[in-house]
């Protein structure tokens, strides 16, 4: 087993579902030590009891909370910042600003807040990862705001790479992922969404969480990733 994880901390925000907790779950694996966040505590306690992570209910729109939190884990060598909102989806000539507003307070503005309040606490060697989505730059109508809220984050990594130099940045963009992220939809009409979204790509189907947690373990393990973007889509920004 390659042991480059072992006994590393981790830190995986928004870590209690979806991509996050696939990820956490391969760390774990790897013999990582890893604290998930997330703000439900019902879902965070039942995670302590039947996984090795360890769980902290913290919310990343509070930059107090961040603050305590990252205290209290003290230094750190891999964050994982994998939380998000559902807003900001439509037609622009439809699209209700309050709504974008909302997406970029339940993605944009949360990932900042996490990753600068962690900032004092990752190892030099270590590494942070920023999860966006392929809607940065898929050009697919009715998602210019999700573009927006996206695009802003991947533009900041390269910049970051530098600027936070040596610790290594880069971001994951995953296409559609079959999440609990989809579960305001219901059942069928979400099998139904997927065919529409992904029928035609190359892939044909939408990704797990772990086909996108194991392309974000890679920015993790390779020490010459930083500054960059990665298209995990089954080939969705092509059409
Ligand atoms: N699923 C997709 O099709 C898809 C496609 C492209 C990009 N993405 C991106 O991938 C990332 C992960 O999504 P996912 O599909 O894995 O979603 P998910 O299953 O809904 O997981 C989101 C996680 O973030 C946590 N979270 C949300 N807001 C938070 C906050 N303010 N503070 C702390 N934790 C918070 C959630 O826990 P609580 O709700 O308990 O807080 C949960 O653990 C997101 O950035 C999403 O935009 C997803």
């Amino acid at each position: 087993m390659n042991t480059i994880f072992e006994n590393k901390k981790a830190v995986v925000v928004g870590g209690s579902s979806g991509i996050g907790l696939a990820t956490a779950q391969i760390l774990a694996n790897s013999k990582a030590i890893v604290t998930i966040t997330g703000r439900d505590p019902n879902k965070l306690k039942q995670l302590q009891q039947t996984t090795a992570l360890q769980t902290q209910a913290v919310d990343s729109t509070s930059r107090e909370a961040l603050d305590a939190f990252f205290k209290q884990t003290g230094p750190i060598d891999h964050l994982v910042i994998s939380v998000s909102g559902a807003k900001g989806m439509g037609n622009f000539a439809e699209l209700s600003l309050q709504d974008l507003r909302e997406g970029f307070e339940g993605k944009f503005w949360p990932q900042l807040n996490t990753l600068q309040a962690a900032l004092p606490y990752i190892n030099k060697t270590g590494s942070i990862t920023l999860i966006t989505a392929i809607s940065s730059i898929a050009k697919k109508p009715g998602t210019s705001g999700l573009a927006a809220i996206n695009g802003s984050l991947e533009l900041m990594v390269p910049v970051l790479a530098r600027e936070l130099q040596p610790i290594r940045i880069n971001a994951v963009s995953p296409g559609v992922v079959d999440t609990p992220w989809w579960n305001f939809v219901p059942e069928e009409a979400k099998q139904e969404t997927f065919k529409q979204f992904t029928g035609n790509i190359p892939a044909g189907r939408a990704a797990t969480a772990t086909e996108i947690a194991e392309a974000v373990i890679f920015t993790l393990s390779n020490n010459y990733m930083t500054g960059s973007v990665i298209h995990c889509d089954g080939g969705f920004s092509l059409m």
